[in-house]
């Protein structure tokens, strides 16, 4: 079976090319960030962000020493104070993994307050044709919560916005959740 979070990098794929900008919202154990790392080369940027030092120090574990990742450890609902300005509106993606670290302290896990803040920041600092993913667990305390007040966000996104949810062969109701959201390309 398709893990939703490799369905989530193979819709990041698509779009995300190397050179650019991008952003990993959750680096959690660095899964994400070094995906992205790989993807822009060493001419792009990933700004990774965790609020735990744990998971900045697992992430940092698996870049190797890559230099193209600025470890941020921040809320994500303050990424848009935390990117610097030359890159709002220029990033290719942004990828949320919601919950609490694997292996890790598990009262840590993503709220929804601040996750919605940071959703929709990611939304104005996407480029046209940017995309941005979220993965939502269902089975731990919250979790239902969370993603029932992600899924009513999106479903009210602004024009120029599309969303898909992609499930896999296990999409059942206490499976996790992927969206997938483009930002259309500007036209003209
Ligand atoms: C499921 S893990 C992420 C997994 C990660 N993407 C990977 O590839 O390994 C969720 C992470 O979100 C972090 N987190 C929780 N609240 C956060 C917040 N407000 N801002 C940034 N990170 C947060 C947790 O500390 C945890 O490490």
């Amino acid at each position: 079976m398709t893990r939703l979070t490799e369905l989530a990098h193979a819709a990041v794929r698509t779009v995300l090319a190397a050179g650019e900008a991008s952003i990993d919202a959750t680096a959690g154990n660095g899964h994400d960030t070094r995906f992205l790392s790989v993807l822009v080369g060493p001419m792009g940027s990933v700004f990774a962000f965790d609020i735990q030092p744990e998971a900045l120090a697992r992430t940092a574990q698996k870049l190797h020493e890559a230099s193209n990742v600025t470890l941020c450890q921040r809320d994500h609902a303050e990424m848009r104070n935390e990117i610097p300005p030359e890159f709002h509106g220029r990033i290719g993606a942004v990828m949320f993994n919601l919950g609490y670290l694997p292996g890790g302290d598990k009262s840590f896990t993503t709220q929804a307050d601040s996750t919605l803040k940071a959703i929709a920041s990611a939304l104005e600092l996407l480029r046209s044709g940017g995309i941005l993913t979220v993965v939502a667990y269902i089975g731990h305390p919250g979790g239902s919560d969370e993603a029932e007040a992600v899924t009513n966000l999106l479903a009210k996104l602004p024009a120029g916005f599309s969303l898909r949810e992609e499930r896999n062969e296990e999409s059942i109701s206490a499976a996790p959740r992927l969206f997938v959201v483009h930002k259309r390309l500007a036209v003209g």
